[in-house]
């Protein structure tokens, strides 16, 4: 059979526009996220490092380590403020230690539609928390999309949260996401990506929630036999540049990674949309049994969960909550 990934293709790069840009002195990124090469958010780095190399005529090189090779997203955005690395592109949820505001995305079900997320990202809101995380060694320059998680486990379909009962699931390293899972029954326990294949071969853990496109790129499918597409949280990637990085660089060049970085932001946003439903078909295709919930069953599961932004309001500020929940 097919593997998923074989049947999969990626959209062709688009080509550069924009002026060449000129300035003094030679430059190395070293890029790292935690997706692998078949992911789409690989594929925007690959459209970054296009633009910045052609437009730099080759003064600045881009260098990619996809898979959590140099580090998870919390070791990477370490390594950022330490200045060992140069880029990277994380999930918003890791970093709520560093960011409390982040956790608004992580709110369950919070943006219906993806493009409520592009207004909120792009508008006010997302360009001031850009601002905001702009600090404590990093520089943060425009946002991406993990997109929509799904639940996968090894055990048995979920149809709804009592199927959750006792289920050991992998979460991000975030208390909002443990506190999701705990709320709907399910046993869940925070782990970093980079050991999650092998916990989940192992059966350390019985499942984790990824969007489909990072469930197939990381071949999640070939140790869990259940996914049910909850669309329960839609997770921004955020870029960051070491605050060491960019302050060696000239002013003309951090205009041009800027520009890089908004339209491979655009772009991966594009190719992880338009692969989605393919690769949620691909994934049945590879014999993963997928529960594909009604409205009335997803309800069951928002309702239920609905106490979690009482929980917290305090935290995450009652007004920003408000500020989003009125622009969905
Ligand atoms: O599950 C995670 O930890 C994140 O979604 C991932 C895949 C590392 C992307 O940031």
């Amino acid at each position: 059979a097919l593997s998923a990934s074989a049947a999969t293709e990626m959209p062709p790069l688009p080509d550069v526009t924009g002026d060449k840009v000129q300035a003094d002195g030679d430059f190395k990124i070293k890029f790292s996220i935690g997706t692998t090469e078949s992911g789409a958010q690989y594929r925007g780095l690959e459209y970054f490092e296009k633009i910045v190399e052609q437009r730099s005529d080759g003064h600045i090189q881009v260098d990619l380590f996809p898979g959590a090779q140099l580090g998870d997203d919390r070791e990477a955005t370490s390594a950022l403020q330490a200045g060992t690395l140069e880029m990277t592109m994380p999930s918003t949820s890791p970093l709520v230690n560093m960011f409390p505001q982040f956790a608004v995305f992580d709110l369950p079900f919070l943006f219906p539609q993806p493009e409520m997320a592009d207004a909120v990202l792009d508008g006010e809101i997302g360009q001031q928390m850009l601002e905001d995380a702009s600090s404590q060694g990093l520089v943060a320059i425009g946002w991406g999309e993990n997109g929509y998680r799904q639940l996968t486990n090894s055990q048995h379909p979920v149809e709804k949260p009592e199927d959750l009962d006792g289920l050991k699931i992998r979460t991000m390293e975030n208390d909002l996401h443990l506190d999701i899972w705990r709320t709907l029954g399910a046993n869940p326990t925070p782990m970093s990506f980079a050991e999650l294949f092998t916990a989940l071969e192992q059966g350390v853990v019985d499942g984790q929630e990824n969007p489909w496109i990072t469930i197939e790129s990381s071949k999640f499918n070939e140790v869990q036999d259940y996914a049910t597409e909850t669309n329960h949280v839609y997770t921004p990637f955020i870029t960051l540049v070491s605050a060491r990085f960019w302050d060696r660089l000239p002013e003309d060049y951090q205009a041009l990674v800027r520009d890089a970085a908004t339209k491979m932001g655009d772009y991966q946003r594009e190719v992880s949309r338009t692969l989605n439903d393919q690769i949620k078909q691909d994934l049945k295709d590879s014999g993963m049994q997928i529960t594909e919930l009604s409205p009335e069953q997803v309800k069951v599961f928002q309702d239920q969960l609905e106490p979690v932004y009482e929980d917290w309001r305090d935290e995450i500020g009652g007004e920003l909550i408000d500020d989003i929940r009125e622009q969905v």
